[in-house]
């Protein structure tokens, strides 16, 4: 999709749709909604008058003018109450206009900028979340459809002052390319699992630079290591949940360079378990198949090193993905097995099923040994338990270092990906001792979500740390929150965010 912007009057414009917008409670819109209304000989003001259009969030109201305007089609969006609105819901509100665009099959859209004006909005940032929500909605994994469903070509924004030309084509630049690394790590998660077994994660990653131009290409450098190396570093952790596969595991490390050479790294563990059987801790048959998504973190940190990169983001990051297939057979770690995992502690295996903190801990140890990094976060479709406490709409977030969970935070509040913080008390570091090694890989029914981050800050040592319990929001059954049903990318568009507050940091 290409996304632009166009200078001048959407009454004049042509394209195949124009978009406007209204506020609930607007009677006598101004503006470009004004303007298209005044046109239309007073259309939408009758809309509103009769009660046909509130516009109330989401709603939508589409007229097919025959003159006054230039384009055949105009769609007024209500964009709900103007105290309420946010540029989240700038993104969100790309949604319903994509999606009806694409069942029309309509090749170019054209839109107002939602939120500049009356708003109040920074016209910079709301054409960031613009963008994003046009090339997030436009996704669609349809590589194994027959008949590819249709797909918008064009998205314009339509502008009229001259003051707002820079600062809104610098946003869309941003957005259209965070968005399009939040699509390219959707991609891999809608992958089928016997499509993108560790090494096919592993090829997919060493890909990761194509598309973007050779500056930050250049900055960019992917490694894999094998079985070999994994065994010679002592990661007993991957090597345990990855024995059951025929496909052996892979350790993939992703650079990008981007800030001063020799200044500190960030290092983002992802978790990229390819498909969860549970291994001998069988999960039930039904919904396994959705467990394709296991390499959701891994897939969102990978693609947040594209993203920092096509956007040139001034930090040195590292995306470290342990990549295994969790899979029962004759080969398969058991129940009971005792571990040694690469920082020497030992594990006792209780359920085969908790194989995420496993893989991550040899992971953060591995990232701490070679980067010393300054700061680490790790995001990972870790807990069912976190589905329970939060659902499908805020991801888990769980630290040992406040000022790096404030950053989280901030991040989290700017980019709209909402996550909300569990303690990490004390007393909780009891239901994972074990009886014959130093920790066992399960803590009881209770707090799930916090117990596994109990045993991965046992890993962190004393690296600020942040780990992102992504299990609900990396996958959605549903639409909701301006996102199709499907992968939504989580959490690439918090990461981003969280590293360009790390470069102005860095720059001050
Ligand atoms: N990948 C799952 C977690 C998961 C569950 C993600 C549901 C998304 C939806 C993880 O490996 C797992 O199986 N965790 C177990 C841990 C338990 C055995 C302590 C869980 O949450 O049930
Ligand atoms: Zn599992
Ligand atoms: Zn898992």
């Amino acid at each position: 999709m290409k996304i632009e912007l166009v200078m001048g009057d959407i009454v004049r414009h042509k394209a195949d749709m124009v978009v406007v917008n209204l506020f609930e409670g607007v009677k006598r819109p101004g503006g470009a909604t004004g303007a298209v209304d005044a046109a239309l000989e007073g259309a939408i003001t009758a809309a509103i008058r009769d009660g046909d259009f509130q516009g109330k969030w989401g709603e939508t109201l589409l007229l097919r003018p025959v003159k006054g305007v230039a384009s055949p089609r105009v769609l007024v969006l209500g964009l709900g109450k103007k105290e309420k609105f946010s540029l989240d819901l700038v993104r969100q509100a790309a949604l319903p206009v994509v999606r009806l665009a694409r069942k029309l099959k309509l090749a170019t859209v054209a839109s107002v900028l939602h939120g500049a004006g009356i708003g109040g909005l920074d016209p910079e940032a709301a054409a960031r979340f613009a963008a994003l929500g046009a090339a997030l909605s436009n996704y669609e994994y349809d590589r194994y459809k027959s008949e590819k469903e249709n797909r918008v070509g064009r998205f314009r924004l339509v502008e009229n002052n001259r003051l707002l030309a820079s600062p809104i084509r610098k946003g869309l630049e941003y957005g259209a390319r965070v968005g399009e690394a939040v699509n390219w790590a959707r991609n891999l998660v809608s992958s089928p699992p016997g499509d993108l077994r560790p090494d096919g994660l592993a090829r997919a990653a060493k890909a990761l630079a194509k598309g973007l131009g050779t500056a930050a290409a250049k900055k960019i450098r992917v490694r894999v290591f094998g079985k070999k190396e994994i065994e010679a570093w002592g990661m007993g952790g991957i090597l345990a949940v990855g024995k059951g596969s025929d496909a052996p595991p892979r350790l993939i490390v992703a650079e990008f360079r981007g800030g001063r050479p020799g200044g500190p790294w960030t290092a983002l563990v992802g978790k990229g378990v390819t498909f969860d059987t549970g291994g001998i801790s069988l999960k039930k048959w039904e919904g396994m198949e959705k467990m394709k998504y296991d390499m959701a973190g891994g897939a969102g940190m990978l693609g947040a090193v594209r993203a920092a990169a096509a956007v040139g983001i001034p930090v040195n990051v590292v995306a470290v993905v342990p990549a295994v297939e969790n899979m029962p057979s004759g080969a398969a770690y058991r129940p009971g097995d005792v571990i040694r995992m690469m920082s020497g502690k030992t594990v006792e295996v209780l359920s085969t099923d908790a194989e995420g903190r496993l893989i991550l801990a040899d992971a953060m140890a591995w990232a701490k040994k070679r980067y010393r990094p300054a700061a680490m976060v790790d995001a990972a479709t870790l807990t069912g338990a976190c589905v329970v406490a939060l659902g499908s709409v805020t991801m888990g977030m769980i630290g040992n270092d406040g000022k790096l969970l404030s950053m989280i935070k901030e991040a989290s509040g700017v980019s709209g990906e909402k996550a909300w913080e569990l303690p990490l008390h004390e007393e909780y570091f009891e239901q994972i001792k074990s009886e014959i090694g130093d920790l066992k890989n399960i803590g009881g029914p209770e707090a799930g979500t916090i117990t596994a981050a109990c045993f991965l800050k046992e890993f962190a040592g004393d690296t600020p740390w942040v780990h992102l319990d992504i299990a609900g929001v990396a996958w959605r059954e549903k639409e909701r929150m301006g996102y199709a049903p499907g992968p939504t990318g989580a959490p690439v568009r918090l990461i981003v965010e969280f590293l360009s507050q790390e470069g102005r940091k860095r720059a001050q």
